[in-house]
């Protein structure tokens, strides 16, 4: 099973993936808990040069396929492998972030996106994404207040993250199946109560 968090930042994704990874470990499944941009060694030095925020000469073609290259190499070397060895895949952020922000957030053409997206991960696609709401304006400020690294994307305009939003929700709507909206705008223990009692019902169904 593979399943991603996506939501704006300061949605508390980081946090919840890490309880439900922990939760799925006491319960005897063996879980990989990563995340995008990173989750590999190559990954995470593609992560450094896009987090910067001295880069904001950063053109939008290059950021997503930066993006798209450290996805390219957690698939292939991370998240394939272990699903091939029967485990749960946990990943904070995955490919609908590059749609949300880079499609609908900057403007770039989707289709487009869509096709380096699925060239960079050979199709591979979540089996549940789990999309933690809130406001933008909440989320910035809970990152600002939990003194979370503050990246180059989240100097972006309140307009950008909106926008943001409001693609994450026309993601949704296309794959309704796919995806589970969680309200974000509570407390941490309760957001998890409820992202364990999606993810459990996923598992049973999974069983059959
Ligand atoms: P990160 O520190 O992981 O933030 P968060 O805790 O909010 O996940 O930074 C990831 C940033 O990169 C975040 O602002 C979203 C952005 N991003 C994209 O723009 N496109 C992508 O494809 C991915 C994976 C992330």
């Amino acid at each position: 099973m593979f399943i991603t968090f996506e939501g704006p930042d300061g949605s508390g994704k980081t946090t919840q993936a890490r309880l439900l990874a922990e939760h799925l470990r006491r319960r005897g499944y063996t879980v990989v808990l990563t995340r995008e941009p990173g989750g590999t060694p190559i990954g995470d030095q593609i992560r450094a040069i896009l987090h910067d925020p001295r880069n904001t000469a950063m053109d939008a073609r290059a950021e997503i396929l930066l993006f798209s290259a450290s996805r390219a190499q957690h698939v292939a070397r991370l998240i394939r492998p272990a699903l091939a060895r029967g485990e749960i895949v946990i990943s904070d952020r995955y490919a609908d972030s590059t749609l949300a922000y880079q499609g609908y957030g900057r403007g770039l053409d989707l289709e487009h996106l869509r096709e380096i997206t699925a060239f960079a991960t050979g199709g591979l696609t979540p089996s549940l994404t789990l999309y933690l709401d809130i406001a933008p304006q909440d989320g910035l400020r809970r990152r600002r207040l939990g003194g979370g690294e503050w990246t180059r994307l989240d100097a972006e305009a309140l307009e950008f993250h909106e926008r943001v939003r409001a693609g994450y929700e026309a993601l949704a709507r296309l794959e309704p199946e796919r995806w589970v909206r969680v309200d974000a705008a509570r407390p941490v223990e309760e957001i998890q109560e409820e992202i364990r009692a999606i993810v459990e019902g996923r598992l049973r169904a999974a069983r059959g």
